[in-house]
């Protein structure tokens, strides 16, 4: 049997490196491992070897099976290699794939972003209410008489209940003074409605970004010094902004804000980008009638208010000429943006 080991040995590695697929893999390794396989013959033999022998016979048969283990795992590692390069041929793996079109933020949501982010650094939380509105909350307790234009069915949504959609962002005030206490600072960027005819400068849904902030001696210079800084670090610190007075119900004084606008080959103009003021002691009135305490008593606390659209702030960020743009998702267009 000594002898025997190595011719045995010798045939199997052979048989193993004849191989020339996967079907002649498998019989060699049945030939020579299998049950009745040429090394688990000899195996089986070892127990007639005599038992002085034993141990060298044993040490044989091993250093034979590590072989035959070694020639099968070489053999199979060159069938698949083969296997793998034969499952490529004539695929060019160094071809570039096509590209994914990347996807981007639209314009939209990345000013408003920016103005969240500019307004945060000053201490101003997001806050938000419904769209869907009541008359109170849009407007009687925005101290809006029930004559005034804006009421008006030609220019707002009603639904048959008597509720509408918000006008105006402003409603979220009025929620929030319902519900907090002051110091107040908040912010609240969201949808507004009207019947407005649509074309390049007017949609009937549109976006607008409110401000409140009520507090102890809240002044008219702490506005003009918030909203300067807000437009200068929006569209730049070279950027002239001008407060101009108008008039809102719920603020007193009020003023419109102008941004001056240069674009190349224009003559420079003043485009008016927000609504703001001192908080009407009428709307403390209001909040008063609500809760029933005096957190909001008029000779406690003052505020200033602004509301701003969104849409128009893209506009002239980007120099977008047709508001319609914004809506239309034209790839084209939302491409610039990515
Ligand atoms: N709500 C006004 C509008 O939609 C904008 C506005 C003006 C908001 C003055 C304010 C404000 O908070 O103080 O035109």
């Amino acid at each position: 049997m000594k002898d025997q080991i190595p011719t045995i040995q010798t045939e199997a590695i052979a048989l193993i490196e004849a191989v020339a697929d996967a079907r002649a893999f498998e019989d060699a390794r049945v030939a020579v491992l299998g049950k009745k396989g040429s090394l688990s013959q000899l195996a089986t033999a070892m127990k007639d070897v005599a038992k002085e022998d034993k141990a060298e016979v044993g040490q044989l048969l091993n250093a034979a099976r590590q072989a035959i283990t070694a020639a099968l795992e070489a053999k199979q590692a060159a069938l698949q290699a083969e296997a793998d390069k034969q499952a490529l041929e004539g695929i060019d793996v160094t071809l570039p794939a096509r590209p994914l079109a990347l996807g981007g933020l639209h314009p939209l949501t990345l000013i408003r972003d920016e103005a969240i982010q500019i307004l945060r650094r000053m201490g101003f939380a997001l806050a938000d209410g419904p769209e869907i509105e009541d008359e109170f909350h849009c407007f009687d307790a925005l101290n809006t008489p029930a004559d005034h234009p804006a009421r008006n069915e030609k220019d707002t949504f009603y639904f048959d209940s008597g509720k509408l959609l918000r006008t105006h962002t402003s409603s979220v005030q009025i929620r929030t003074m319902e519900t907090a206490v002051p110091p107040i600072r908040i912010i609240a960027p969201g949808s507004a409605y009207r019947r407005d005819e649509i074309d390049a400068t007017h949609l009937s849904v549109f976006n607008q970004l409110e401000g409140l902030y009520v507090a102890e001696d809240v002044s008219l210079p702490d506005l003009k010094g918030t909203l300067e800084y807000f437009f200068h670090e929006l569209f730049g610190p070279e950027t002239a902004v001008r407060f101009r007075p108008h008039f809102f119900p719920f603020t007193e004084p009020s003023f419109e804000i102008d941004v001056k606008l240069t674009v190349k080959g224009q003559q420079p103009r003043w485009i008016e980008v927000a609504g703001c003021g001192m908080v009407d002691p009428a709307v403390f009135e209001s909040i008063h009638g609500q809760r029933k305490d005096d957190a909001f008593a008029a000779e406690k606390v003052t505020g200033f208010a602004f509301g701003m659209g969104l849409d128009r702030l893209a506009m002239i960020r980007w120099g977008i000429r047709d508001i319609r743009l914004l809506i239309e998702n034209d790839v084209r267009f939302l491409s610039q943006f990515a």
